[in-house]
């Protein structure tokens, strides 16, 4: 079966983080009060908001990004980075006197991280700077929302969204257990299982475990759920209740970092083009794994022909039946 896409490209707007990461690898993570001797240093374009603008553009979407840098050479490179991108960045403003974003993240050969994030700019983006892209917001198709810009901000733009019909996706990561109610009162919630955990206080061990805490989910407010599993696949509950597993793709993992991001773009993207919930998990799952099979988190976004790629030898091996998305 090929699921064909719309000719119009779907709009998106971000609202996020835009980050410096500063990656370490290393052959395991240091533990506590440990000093390990690392194999390299980068500096990489990340920050949650800045990574799904990369990925739902790299998926053919135009994008417009809303967020904040600071006046630092590390605001120059990520802007231009966004630029080369195609990402429309007029709702990116600089903060005087204020660093960027800046991400020190340790990545093991497992490809399993830690993240520690220093909002810097991303921590003045503010509900005015969302209202002054209020048009950009209202004719979008859809809005991508994470958690690493406050939460008053967050909160301005799902309902400059609403009011609009704007499909609102929230990727609640960094993980949070205070939260007001408004924030889950979104189209689609995709926490990972640790977010899911904390929003529902559900131990999530086993996929029966991660319908019930999406089922919870729905209970807190969130129209339709899709929980991802790491190596283990998503679950998926949409607003008629129909609920499942979407099976992981086989990938050898490098990164695991921004697997997340790629995962929340796609399936913002799949939503747009009129993608039931079930296939548009199921092509986030296949954006989630290519981007886990690559370094970096914005140089690891895929493209479509990636994400089709990936889909096709799935086919290959479960017969046929795949959907692929042309
Ligand atoms: O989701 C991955 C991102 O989280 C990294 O790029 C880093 O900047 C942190 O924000």
């Amino acid at each position: 079966m090929t699921i064909s896409v719309p000719q119009t490209p779907p709009g998106v707007v971000v609202v996020g983080s835009i980050n410096m990461d500063l990656v370490v690898r290393s052959t395991r993570l240091p533990a506590p009060g440990e000093t390990l001797i690392g194999d390299s240093l980068s500096e990489i374009p990340g920050g949650k908001g800045a990574n799904q603008a990369v990925g739902a553009a790299r998926l053919g979407a135009d994008v417009s990004l809303i967020g904040r840098l600071g006046d630092d050479g590390f605001g120059d490179t990520l802007r231009r980075a966004l630029g080369v991108e195609g990402i429309q960045l007029d709702g990116v403003e600089l903060t005087r006197e204020c660093c960027s974003g800046v991400a020190i993240i340790g990545v093991e050969d497992s490809g399993q991280n830690c993240i520690t994030v220093v909002p810097g700019a991303n921590g003045r983006l503010t509900p005015d700077d969302v209202q002054r892209q209020a048009l950009a917001i209202a004719q979008a198709d859809v809005l991508l929302l994470q958690l690493e810009v406050p939460i008053q901000t967050v909160l301005a733009a799902i309902e400059l969204a609403k009011t609009n019909d704007v499909l609102t996706i929230l990727d609640p990561a960094p993980a949070i257990r205070d939260y007001p109610p408004e924030l889950l009162s979104v189209d689609v919630v995709c926490p990972n299982e640790s977010e899911a955990a904390l929003l529902t206080g559900i131990e999530i061990t086993t996929t029966e475990s991660a319908l019930r805490a999406a089922e919870k989910l729905q209970q807190l407010g969130a129209r339709q759920v899709v929980i991802t599993l790491g190596d283990k696949g998503a679950v998926f509950r949409d607003a008629s209740g129909n609920s499942g597993h979407l099976e992981p793709f086989s990938v050898t993992t490098v990164d695991t970092t921004a697997a997340g991001d790629a995962f929340a773009a796609a399936l913002g993207i799949r939503l747009a083009e009129g993608g039931s919930l079930q296939d548009a998990g199921r092509f986030a799952c296949a954006a989630g794994a290519v981007a886990a099979s690559r370094k970096g988190a914005q140089p690891g976004m895929p493209s479509r022909a990636d994400v089709n790629a990936l889909v096709r030898v799935a086919r290959t091996f479960s017969g046929p039946g795949e959907p692929f998305y042309s």
